[in-house]
């Protein structure tokens, strides 16, 4: 067992926050987390599971073991000439999911795209973006329960997943590690340009042939003009998730604010994006101390450089603070704090 003691965790969160772990173990194979939760040792101690540490909020060291997963490998476990099924550990990194099936025309997740993060961490939130979600094309995934040691399996149904939400995120927090996800996806893809401005910018790039591959660019420039690059600046994509009201009351925020935008449910309710709320309380790019808002997308809380957990916090505080007495709407994180 690989097992170190107080170690930074700067490196392995994408806001880039400085707390240390009592101890710290990255695991490789389900093997080697089977050990180390039935040892002696560490079978009791509390347990933080990270990925790519790319939905994270430290606010204080961890008293107890940090496990990161980084279970590799990608294979294909059956396929015909219309569907392939695809089984990849916890511990690939998401968009190299993604390269993989680019280079083989396997479509259904392009439009997810550069998301950060780890394919253990995409069921626990549900990861979507840009019309697409990982539930769409998931089939089931593989893992152990932290308290007994024993596998399990769970299927699409079974997970609950939401928006941005799963059994793992309620039920089971804190519960039960991913070691393998399956998804499935199809050989004759069909393209998902419906979002934003997708279409317009896929046409002003003037392919010749649109495919998988020419939506996965798409998305990647999209994303990469709005959204800070961890490896920069310190962040954790969308802190807030976009808060979900009745039609009643969308239309009344219309009638005072003409200008609001809103995404018809159709269950009489509207999602209306957190970023415009916080944007219209005057925190777009805003900076307070180390932290602030992203200048191009104020749903992103960011780190300037030596925020603790405990200033972002207090940032998203006033934030919603703000919102709430402003448009008497409740945001609520995205972002799991611990
Ligand atoms: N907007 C503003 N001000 C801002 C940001 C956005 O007015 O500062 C308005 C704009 O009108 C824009 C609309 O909000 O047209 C929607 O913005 P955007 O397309 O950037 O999407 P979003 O709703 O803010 C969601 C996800 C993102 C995902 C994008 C694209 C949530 C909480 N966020 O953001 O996911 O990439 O859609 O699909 O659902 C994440 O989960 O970490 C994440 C980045």
């Amino acid at each position: 067992m690989n097992v170190r003691k107080n170690i930074s965790l700067k490196p392995f969160n994408t806001f880039g926050i400085d707390v240390k772990a009592k101890f710290f173990s990255e695991v490789r194979s389900e093997l080697q987390l089977k050990k180390i939760l039935s040892s002696h040792e560490f079978n009791s101690v509390p347990k933080l599971i990270i990925g790519g540490g790319s939905n994270i909020l430290l606010t204080k060291d961890f008293d107890g073991l940090v496990l990161k997963v980084s279970i590799p490998d990608i294979e294909i476990i059956s396929e015909d000439d219309k569907i392939v099924v695809i089984k990849a550990g916890a511990g690939v990194i998401w968009h190299d999911l993604i390269l993989y099936c680019l280079e083989r025309n396997f479509g259904g997740i392009e439009n997810l795209s550069l998301i950060p993060g780890t394919v253990g961490a995409a069921p626990i939130q549900n990861i979507g973006a840009y019309g697409q979600e990982l539930k769409d094309v998931f089939k089931n995934l593989d893992g152990i329960f932290l308290n007994n040691s024993n596998v399990a399996k769970f299927s699409n149904k079974e997970c609950k997943f939401g928006y941005r939400d799963s059994i793992f995120k309620n039920k089971l927090k804190d519960k039960f590690i991913v070691t393998y996800v399956t998804i499935s996806l199809s050989k004759n893809p069909v393209i998902n340009l419906e979002y934003g401005n997708l279409k317009s910018e896929i046409e002003r790039m003037r392919f010749n042939n649109i495919g998988i591959k020419e939506v996965s660019e798409v998305v990647c420039r999209v994303r990469l003009s709005k959204l800070p690059d961890p490896a920069k600046i310190g962040n954790a994509g969308s802190f807030f998730k976009n808060p979900e009201i009745s039609e009643e009351r969308f239309l009344q925020l219309k009638e005072k604010y003409n200008d609001i935008v809103g995404f018809n449910l159709g269950n009489s309710k509207i999602k209306v994006p957190a970023g415009w709320l916080i944007e219209n309380c005057g925190w777009k790019g805003k900076v307070v101390g180390n932290t602030g808002t992203h200048t191009k997308q104020a749903v992103v809380l960011v780190n300037y450089g030596n925020a603790s957990g405990k200033e972002i916090m207090n940032l998203a505080k006033e934030i919603k603070e703000s919102v709430f007495q402003k448009f008497g709407i409740e945001l609520n994180e995205e972002v799991n704090i611990i």
